[in-house]
């Protein structure tokens, strides 16, 4: 939630901040800001709304600033508004500040300011953490503060014989860090300080890129990939500030980092939307590739056998906590943990696990799945899990991760950057890293499989060269005014069905209910009239019977069936048939989730929606 940049450099600050933002907008686009200092001067602009509102504010003017900070924000403390878009300034506005993160003990930080004589205007929390590190910069002496201010506001320089030293806005940022709670990535500007941007983090990310001739802030990686593919990950509770010859990083004594940079190797055009018109239409595009090179590169670089075969041969209890999507992975995940190794698999959303007392001990496992790594409720549970003396495993699909750095194992996907907010090809990569670790455990307990990672490949292979465009099409035009669709399974096809409800309610507004086929008659059916709108899947021949009758009792209420499945004899029962290529039964979510992807994408466009930015939602979550 939110993402933060920061420019020091040579070169126009301005377009460079606005270029990074528009590659961070899927973490929030309720409002977006920049600060910079220009001719001495520390100047502000922010709009409510979506990046471009900003970007056309300031394109006419050429703003000669090499030096800024901007964001783009999620609202978590306050509605989206000017008031409540970052930077936050202090009183005299000599300090810029942006946050990505939440201060937890702001409230007491704030009735301590006030108490003081400081006054707020915003709802947010990082106004407090402007405004608290203001003070402490101060603190000694706050008359110079004021002076600080008014001399600045003649001269727009501050004389040197008055300037606060490096040395000493460092130890004000590390007693203000110390004196917080919560999660932060912040980046500062200080007037007086033409070429600095300082910068602090703990546990929200912060990447530092080493540039030619700048050195720039970002919350991610493939944010700064236009400019660099140099980066520093900052640690927790490091801080220091950026020159434009010069990255200087402490430790949370205050000792000077050696940094060392690592060559990050994705390509721009990954990041690029190049033929396509949305993230999420390119991304479904790029799902059957995202398997292939996620199975290459576990096998690549051995990630499951890092993971101790012991763990798997006596007694232990199977635990998967995750959010969104990646929990519907993981739905798939304990469908298959069942019906083919016979282990119970306990699952929770992450927000859940945590409250419900959960049994871990040194016999559990404990599997966490996230695309971004940086999900707030995922990386609890890890921390619970790891406080429980319970192994645990991460499946993430972004390098260099706070879980990554919590969980003992890590079973990396390969998707490359996902950039729309709904996930799709990430869901696949990590059902594919997920089957990957289903065979891991099946060779280590000698139990036999009905599918193979060879065959999980070739399943989606065959499944890509459809065309599904012309029906999906069709189909999408039939439902789009739709105010409420159900979408019904049974088996895997429920757990798939889950996953498509939800991808097509965040990006087109529907209402989208799931069901598992049998149990629509226990209440749902009630909803279901005459025109009403029911999306069925079923890829399984154990289960056409049942369906069918399922499919009876949906028609004799008039309502309209669409069926995604590979039994074509079932056409002449339902309204509209589209149908998936036929693959081995547990292999079912290669084959259909594509055209349900589709579908809710297609809906969107037709809708005139923004499907890479659904309203009120953000790519990565890091608030519980
Ligand atoms: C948000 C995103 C979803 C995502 C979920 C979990 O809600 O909008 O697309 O599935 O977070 O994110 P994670 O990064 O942990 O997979």
């Amino acid at each position: 939630m939110c993402g933060i940049v920061g420019y020091s450099g040579y070169l126009l600050a301005v377009p460079r901040i606005l270029n990074c933002l528009s590659a961070l907008e899927y973490r929030g686009y309720d409002s977006s800001g920049i600060a910079y200092l220009n001719g001495g001067k520390l100047e502000v602009a922010k709009r409510v709304g979506k990046l471009e509102n900003l970007a056309n504010h300031l394109k006419t003017k050429t703003i000669p600033a090499s030096c800024a900070i901007g964001h783009t924000r999620w609202a978590t403390h306050g509605e989206p508004s000017i008031e409540n878009a970052h930077p936050h300034t202090d009183e005299n506005n000599v300090i810029a500040l942006v946050h990505n993160g939440i201060l937890e003990n702001y409230t007491d930080i704030k009735k301590s300011l006030e108490g003081k004589g400081v006054t707020f205007y915003s709802e947010t929390d990082t106004e407090v953490f402007a405004k608290f590190f203001s003070w402490n910069l101060f603190d000694e002496n706050p008359e110079l503060k004021e002076y600080y201010a008014k001399y600045y506001a003649m001269h727009n320089t501050v004389h040197n014989t008055f300037k606060i030293s490096k040395k000493r806005i460092i130890k004000a940022l590390k007693h203000t860090i110390s004196m917080c709670e919560g999660a932060f990535a912040i980046a500062i500007l200080i007037k007086g300080y033409e070429d600095t941007v300082f910068f602090a983090k703990r546990k929200s990310p912060l990447i530092l890129g080493k540039c030619d001739e700048s050195f720039m802030l970002a919350s991610d990686i493939p944010a700064l990939l236009g400019y660099t593919n140099k980066f520093y990950t900052i640690d927790d509770d490091e801080l220091g500030f950026i020159e434009p010859d010069k990255a200087s990083v402490f430790d949370v004594n205050l000792k000077p980092k050696k940094l060392k940079f690592h060559n990050v190797s994705i390509a721009p055009e990954q990041v690029m939307l190049g033929e396509y018109h949305h993230f999420m239409e390119k991304e479904i595009e790029e799902g059957a590739g995202s398997v292939l090179s996620t199975i290459s590169r576990i096998e690549k670089i051995r990630a499951l056998e890092k993971i101790p075969a012991q763990i798997f041969s006596g007694d232990f209890n199977l635990h998967i906590s995750a959010c969104g999507t990646a929990l519907n992975a993981g739905l798939i995940a304990k469908y298959i943990i069942e019906n083919q190794l016979r282990i119970p698999v306990d699952i929770d959303y992450a927000s859940e696990f945590r409250y419900k007392k959960p049994l871990l001990n040194n016999k559990s496992v404990c599997l966490f799945i996230s695309q971004s790594g940086e999900t707030a409720d995922t990386i609890s549970c890890a921390e619970l899990a790891k406080s429980a003396g319970a192994t645990s495993i991460a499946i993430t699909n972004v390098a260099a991760t706070r879980l990554e750095s919590i969980t003992d194992y890590l079973i990396p996907t390969s998707a490359g950057p996902e950039i729309a907010v709904a996930s799709t090809k990430a869901y696949l990569a990590q059902l594919a890293a997920l089957y990957d670790f289903v065979t891991y455990v099946a060779k280590n307990k000698g139990i036999p499989l009905e599918f193979s990672m060879d065959s999980v490949k070739n399943s989606v292979i065959k499944n890509n060269g459809v065309d599904y465009s012309v029906q999906i099409r069709e189909v999408a035009g039939l439902i789009k005014d739709y105010e409420s669709i159900y979408f019904i399974g049974r088996g895997i096809d429920y757990f798939l069905a889950v996953e498509s409800a939800l991808k097509l309610k965040e990006v087109s507004y529907i209402h989208c209910e799931a069901l598992p086929a049998g149990e629509l008659k226990h209440g749902s059916l009630a909803l279901i009239k005459q025109d009403s709108i029911v999306i069925a899947l079923l890829t399984q021949s154990a289960l056409i019977e049942k369906m069918l009758n399922n499919i009876h009792e949906i028609n004799s209420r008039g309502a309209k069936i669409i069926l995604f499945s590979p039994f074509t004899e079932l056409k002449p029962f339902v309204f509209k048939f589209i149908e998936v290529p036929k693959v081995n039964d547990s292999l079912a979510p290669f084959s259909v989730i594509k055209p349900l992807q589709i579908l809710a994408y297609k809906i969107a466009v037709s809708k005139n929606l923004d499907p890479d930015k659904p309203r009120n939602l953000a790519k990565s979550v890091t608030v519980e």
